[in-house]
């Protein structure tokens, strides 16, 4: 039998209200049959600190261990004055330390993300990308999924509604899980 592909999702916004884990949601409900995604919050990681890498907060490991068990991240981030939420690289950071115990090292990636704005999160998007550089992550190119006007998408109960969007979430997530194979050699 044909091995499922886990994939763990987290989104770089803490609000209630996040449309990018509007986003995350609604990924949940169009993984392909062959996958599995869970959706981790980013919730309760602290400020990182690198006196305490050694010894992270619990959440942190309980982070680094589910990164490591899954076999492709896919990563929903809003942008922040033109770039990465703190949030989310503060995260990105626990994770990739120690040196020499980066968690990320050889995940396969996709990318999405939703912003009010007109261009849909496309510079975060890159100064992410230039991370995966570093942290040795091998992200998937296409299609890239980048939500303008998320606000005008999404109903009052924080459910995707624009089919367009909902389309190319499910073809990243199809990409993603064909990507994660073919470097798995599979
Ligand atoms: C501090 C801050 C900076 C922001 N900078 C940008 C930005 O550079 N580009 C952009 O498109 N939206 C920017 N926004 C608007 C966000 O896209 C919007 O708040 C979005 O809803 C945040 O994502 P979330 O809904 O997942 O929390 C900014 C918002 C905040 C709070």
């Amino acid at each position: 039998m044909e091995k499922i592909v886990n994939i763990l999702g987290f989104a770089g916004s803490l609000r209630k209200d996040s449309y990018n884990k509007a986003l995350l949601r609604a990924a949940l409900e169009l993984v392909p049959k062959d996958a599995k995604l869970e959706a981790f919050s980013l919730e309760g990681i602290p400020p990182f600190n690198q006196d305490l890498e050694n010894q992270p907060p619990e959440k942190v490991k309980e982070f680094k261990a589910k990164i490591r068990a899954a076999d492709a991240i896919l990563i929903a981030t809003p942008e922040a004055n033109y770039t990465l939420p703190g949030v989310l690289i503060n995260a990105m950071n626990w994770a990739s330390r120690p040196y020499g115990d980066n968690a990320f090292d050889g995940k396969p990636v996709a990318v999405m993300g939703a912003t009010i704005g007109m261009l849909g999160t496309a510079r975060a998007q890159y100064h992410l990308r230039q991370s995966f550089v570093f942290l040795n992550m091998i992200p998937l190119n296409q299609p890239e999924v980048m939500v303008p006007f998320v606000q005008e998408k999404i109903d009052k109960n924080g459910r995707l509604t624009d089919q367009k969007t909902k389309e190319k979430i499910g073809e990243l997530l199809v990409n993603l899980v064909s990507w994660t194979k073919r470097l798995r050699g599979a």
